[in-house]
């Protein structure tokens, strides 16, 4: 069955486009019923019109609270029942009303190895600390930021020539790898919520690894 996913952006939205490509190629089973986007103007809203998805902007300003913003949201969202709500590079913190109305159903890409680096400017932080390895997580939501159940890492190698731009291109790309790997591992239910994260019904002691590719089918 063809699975419902709505994507929340505010920026450049590759990694939106990443699953646009996945879902035309069918490596992914799905159809994005909506984008929601904060911001107008932006890339991501352009990538989603020329997809033929519907778009949405809520500017956030325009709400007196996070709570009243992230309602708004919630109306637009929950008629479109979506199994899975994607964080794809959204800037805006989330209540924990919503993150709880959407508990298991909504998932962000970091692009950091976490728990290293929550928050911003993750990859200067990499280079300040003269990391050799970097890279993205993949992970469900919870009420601490950047800090839900992780699902699949992807490992980029840091240059000494690095700067924040070039190490963010490499990560970036790996990005797009993981990303409709994990949603496509969502959707097929091969991820199951005990006390702790399964996947094939395995509790992961460690998150899935992009180089280990071949073990993810
Ligand atoms: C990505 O690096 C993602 O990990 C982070 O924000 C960036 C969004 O990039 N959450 P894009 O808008 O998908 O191009």
């Amino acid at each position: 069955m063809t699975a419902s996913l709505v994507v929340l952006i505010s920026g450049s939205g590759s990694n939106l486009q990443a699953i646009i490509d996945a879902i035309a190629s069918k490596q992914l089973n799905a159809e994005i019923k909506a984008v929601i986007s904060n911001k107008e103007n932006i890339t991501g809203l352009e990538r989603a019109s020329k997809a033929n998805i519907p778009t949405h902007v809520i500017e956030h300003q325009q709400f007196s609270s996070r709570e009243a913003f992230d309602q708004s949201m919630i109306q637009i969202i929950d008629p479109l029942k979506p199994d899975l709500v994607i964080l794809a590079g959204f800037m805006r913190i989330l209540s924990d009303g919503f993150i709880d109305h959407f508990h298991h159903r909504l998932i962000n890409i970091h692009p950091s190895l976490l728990p290293k680096y929550k928050g911003l400017n993750t990859h200067q932080h990499a280079i300040d600390n003269h990391d050799k390895i970097h890279g993205a997580s993949v992970h469900y939501v919870s009420h601490e930021l950047d800090s839900g159940p992780i699902v699949i890492q992807a490992e980029v190698p840091v240059h000494a020539e690095d700067t924040a731009e070039t190490l963010a291109e490499r990560v970036l790309y790996e990005e797009h790898n993981i990303y409709p790997l994990a949603i496509q591992m969502h959707i097929d239910g091969r991820i199951t919520f005990d006390e702790q994260l399964k996947v094939d019904g395995q509790l992961l002691t460690k998150p899935l690894q992009w180089k280990d590719k071949q073990l993810l089918k």
